[in-house]
């Protein structure tokens, strides 16, 4: 279990701290090389620097993934440094709160070229050097529990939805060259965690970040083979595979939909349908009158 990670090298970005930086070090401690990389070079360079101290393999990138040129430098500095590049972890990203009547769209778009067109810049320079080493890799995306949808986290929740649905496609590209692609929502008590009161309340200092890399060294090792297209969720304690959204029955049939049989349709049959939506799972207003306790006569 040790060396795990042997003869691998991985790209682990926004390592500079926080969850980055625990997956770095652990890798590095299951004997893997690891391009450290953070925009904020000298925290990149310091977390590199204590896994060499170690006697483990590390290199600093200080490039940003928000940049498709950058993104590709980090891939091909994996590649350059330790001729091959087996595995990914796109964990770099940002997070702020905002009511949607008070959100900022230069934030919301600084926010989404981060978590999602890195994260896509990053993945994409990754699998094309696997792809064309014929390397078995494996590609672990960080996304989060906020991709069901949370309460000021609109901009987040979204580009965390978007980090899922490419974590699926990609698997399904991606399986006929033996490259796995999965995510991870993890909960850890990071700089990220500490800007939000709520997040503090549900994420107890014991929550360090070296807590869930050993999902994600699991997801880059051998040890995982067979698994790729999934979603676990670590907080605390808890270990689960994510549940992935679907097309629903009952599916109803007519030639065509009009405003009429659209009505019907939901007064009559998807009334008793509806979801409970977000990560609190809220009930819709309809149903409420049959799902609130106090209201029963
Ligand atoms: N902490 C949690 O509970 C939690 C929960 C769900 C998901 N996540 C996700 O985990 C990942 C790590 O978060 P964290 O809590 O360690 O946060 P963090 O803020 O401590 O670390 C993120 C790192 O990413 C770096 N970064 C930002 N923009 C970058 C860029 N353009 N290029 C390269 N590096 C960049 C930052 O400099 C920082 O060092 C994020 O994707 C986050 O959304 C965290």
């Amino acid at each position: 279990m040790d060396r795990l990670m042997q003869d691998k090298a991985v790209v682990v970005t926004g390592a500079g701290r926080g969850l980055g930086e625990a997956f770095a070090v652990q890798v590095a401690r299951a004997g893997g090389a690891v391009v450290v990389n953070d925009v904020e070079a000298g925290l990149a360079e310091r977390t590199a620097e204590n896994i060499r101290q170690h006697g483990g393999r590390a290199v600093a990138s200080g490039h940003s993934v928000a940049d498709p040129a950058q993104a590709q430098a980090i891939v091909d500095l994996c590649v350059g440094e330790f001729g091959r590049i087996d595995g990914l972890v796109n964990n770099a990203g940002l997070n702020y709160e905002a009511l949607p009547w008070d959100d900022d769209v230069e934030q919301a778009r600084e926010l989404v070229e981060v978590n999602v067109l890195g994260v896509m810049y990053t993945g994409l320079a990754a699998i094309k050097a696997m792809v064309a080493g014929g390397i078995h890799g494996s590609i672990v995306n960080i996304s989060s529990g906020a991709s069901l949808g949370q309460r000021k986290l609109g901009v987040y929740a979204a580009s965390k939805g978007a980090v899922a649905s490419l974590t699926y496609s990609w698997a399904l590209d991606l399986e006929e060259h033996g490259i796995r692609a999965n995510a991870v929502c993890p909960v850890a008590h990071t700089r990220m965690v500490w800007k939000s009161e709520r997040a503090l309340r549900a994420c107890p200092p014991e929550r360090t970040p070296s807590r869930i890399a050993p999902v994600v060294l699991f997801l880059l090792g051998d040890g995982s083979a067979g698994i790729t297209g999934q979603m676990i969720r670590c907080n605390g304690p808890q270990l689960h595979v994510m549940g992935q959204p679907f097309l629903k029955q009952p599916i109803l049939e007519r030639q065509a939909w009009d405003a009429e049989t659209v009505q019907n349709a939901f007064d009559e049959v998807f009334s008793a349908h509806l979801e409970n939506y977000g990560l609190e799972k809220r009930v819709p207003p309809r149903l409420r009158k049959w799902t609130d306790s106090s209201r029963i006569a």
